[in-house]
């Protein structure tokens, strides 16, 4: 459980993860209200002895089904403790199913999409939330609630389920079928306030700016006297967490920083100098391209990239590690998402994508002990944290870049040259997001390199160059992701640019697919 010793008393809502895709959503609004608030799965809930501090129960949609005979359930006894419980989609059939209702499978087959979402009671869970008694929700069901529990009453219904919406007000038990955390559902986000505010009564109790203090206190209690060090890659998350760290105990912090060579056009002299000078960190830093273009040379498997390069920034680190006198923890960047994700709610494993790389993920064979003061967080939480410790707001905003760089957006065999023509042409495009105002609007915007050549024509010459291809994407938090809308002026400007200004490149093409079915980074 993710509650360290300070967080006990501290009073939260639990979000009961029954591995919807959405759970994580949930908690996010829950920490926009300011509360505070845990994803915990069902073991982790049961283990549960004291509730004193639970302030109300959130249950999640999930894949199960409570028509079989075998599906996850919570104790009969939580709706005794006098709790406020909302059960979203899942939760709500596991309410019903558990306090006496009926559900079953719907004769058509799955409700998925866009509903009109009619009133049939006042609700304090709706308040605000209906114009002209309707709304717009966002389904994903196939299993229905056919008879209430005792003592339930209907308050909303679209043409396809009759209750959709329900609830024991006296009990304070309430569930939905609909998903008030997608923001398909115009307006969800009332539903989560109305629940949280209104129903469990909580109190802004999650604040960054006093977060941020406690962590650095628990930072300088946990530290005490002995060293840490810290890989610093230039992205938000080590950058906080160095600040951090600093601020707790200065002179017993050391940063690294790995220059690989496959970082954007200048972005690690920007960085160095933005710790060493402006945050007067103590930064170490060592310059490895050499080494990163020879064990890259000819490999075309992108597996084959993200492994060399993982393994690379190991064998650095634990060389530099070394050199540092007692040392006795490694200060990382794990954030939220990476603890709930690495939890399932099913014990599964989801399947592996891409086997993901980061400095933050380094070194499970050191003997050090791990710090990782953001492990609460989400990202835009530490981008918050980020603020409030004055950090650079360019480097607040900066879009995700991935632990093995441009080598996955070269696609085929990486040369000291590609890198050079990538790294141009991806300045271009990212100053010019900048310019137009557009980068804060993007999640992620970058160029990469097809291993393509094809024919052009430049001033009555024929050339034979490489094709650049632009990715740029929104979304909110890198599990799905859709193509940004460019307009095709912006668009042809970009491609001009980059055929006018970069040598090497005569083509250029915009990536419109979404996640899924591609990911964000091509390899
Ligand atoms: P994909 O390509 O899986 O990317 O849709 C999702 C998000 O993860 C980033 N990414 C990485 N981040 N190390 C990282 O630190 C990696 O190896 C890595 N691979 C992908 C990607 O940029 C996007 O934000």
């Amino acid at each position: 459980m993710l509650s360290a010793d300070n967080q006990k008393e501290k009073k939260k809502i639990i979000i009961i993860d029954f591995g919807s895709q959405l759970t994580k959503l949930i908690a996010r609004r829950v920490r926009e209200l300011g509360v505070y608030c845990e994803i915990l799965n069902l073991k982790e809930f049961k283990r549960i002895k004291n509730f004193n501090s639970v302030k109300g129960i959130i249950l999640s949609g999930g894949p199960s089904t409570v028509t079989k005979k075998v599906y996850p359930k919570i104790p009969k006894n939580i709706f005794e403790k006098k709790i406020p419980i909302l059960g979203i989609c899942y939760g709500l059939q596991l309410i019903s199913k558990v306090l006496g209702g009926k559900i079953k499978k719907s004769q058509r087959k799955r409700e998925f999409g866009e509903a009109i979402l009619k009133e049939k009671l006042k609700s304090i869970l709706f308040k605000n939330f209906f114009t002209d008694k309707k709304a717009k929700v966002w389904m994903s069901h196939q299993d229905a609630v056919f008879k209430l529990p005792k003592n339930f009453k209907n308050i909303a219904s679209t043409n396809n389920s009759k209750f959709t919406a329900i609830q024991n007000e006296k009990r304070r038990i309430y569930g939905i079928q609909f998903h008030p955390e997608a923001t398909h559902t115009k307006k969800g986000f009332v539903i989560i306030k109305n629940f949280i505010l209104k129903i469990c009564k909580m109190k802004r109790n999650w604040i960054i700016g006093v977060e941020k203090n406690r962590i650095i206190k628990d930072l300088k209690n946990k530290i005490k006297n002995d060293k840490v060090i810290c890989a610093l890659s230039g992205g938000v998350d080590s950058s906080v967490v160095a600040l951090l760290v600093n601020k707790a105990i200065k002179n017993n912090l050391k940063c690294i920083m790995v220059d690989t060579g496959l970082l954007r056009k200048n972005e690690f002299k920007k960085s160095y100098s933005l710790f060493k000078y402006k945050y007067r960190l103590n930064v170490k830093l060592i310059n490895s391209q050499k080494l990163f273009f020879n064990k890259l040379k000819n490999i075309i498997d992108p597996e084959k990239k993200r492994k060399i390069i993982g393994s690379l920034f190991i064998k650095i680190f634990e060389q530099e590690a070394k050199k540092f006198k007692n040392v006795k923890y490694l200060a990382q960047g794990t954030l939220y998402p990476d603890i709930i994700e690495s939890k399932s709610s099913t014990g599964s494993k989801s399947s592996k994508i891409k086997s993901h790389h980061n400095v933050g993920g380094l070194p499970k064979k050191m003997k050090l002990k791990l710090i990782e003061p953001l492990k609460e967080l989400f990202k835009d939480e530490v981008r918050n944290l980020g603020k409030s410790l004055k950090l650079d707001s360019l480097l607040l905003k900066k879009h995700p870049f991935p632990g093995p760089g441009l080598a996955i957006r070269i696609i085929g065999k990486i040369t000291e040259k590609k890198i050079k023509i990538l790294q141009n042409a991806d300045d271009i495009f990212i100053k010019s997001l900048i310019k137009y105002r557009l980068y804060d609007k993007i999640w992620q915007a970058y160029a990469a390199l097809l291993p393509i050549k094809t024919v052009g024509v430049m001033g009555d010459t024929r050339t034979f160059e490489y094709t650049c291809l632009l990715r740029a994407v929104t979304s909110e938090d890198g599990m799905t992701a859709a193509k940004y809308n460019f307009t095709n002026e912006f668009l042809s400007k970009i491609s001009n640019k980059i055929i006018n200004e970069v040598s090497g490149i005569n083509r250029v093409v915009y990536d419109i697919t979404s996640k899924p079915p591609s990911t964000i980074e091509l390899e």
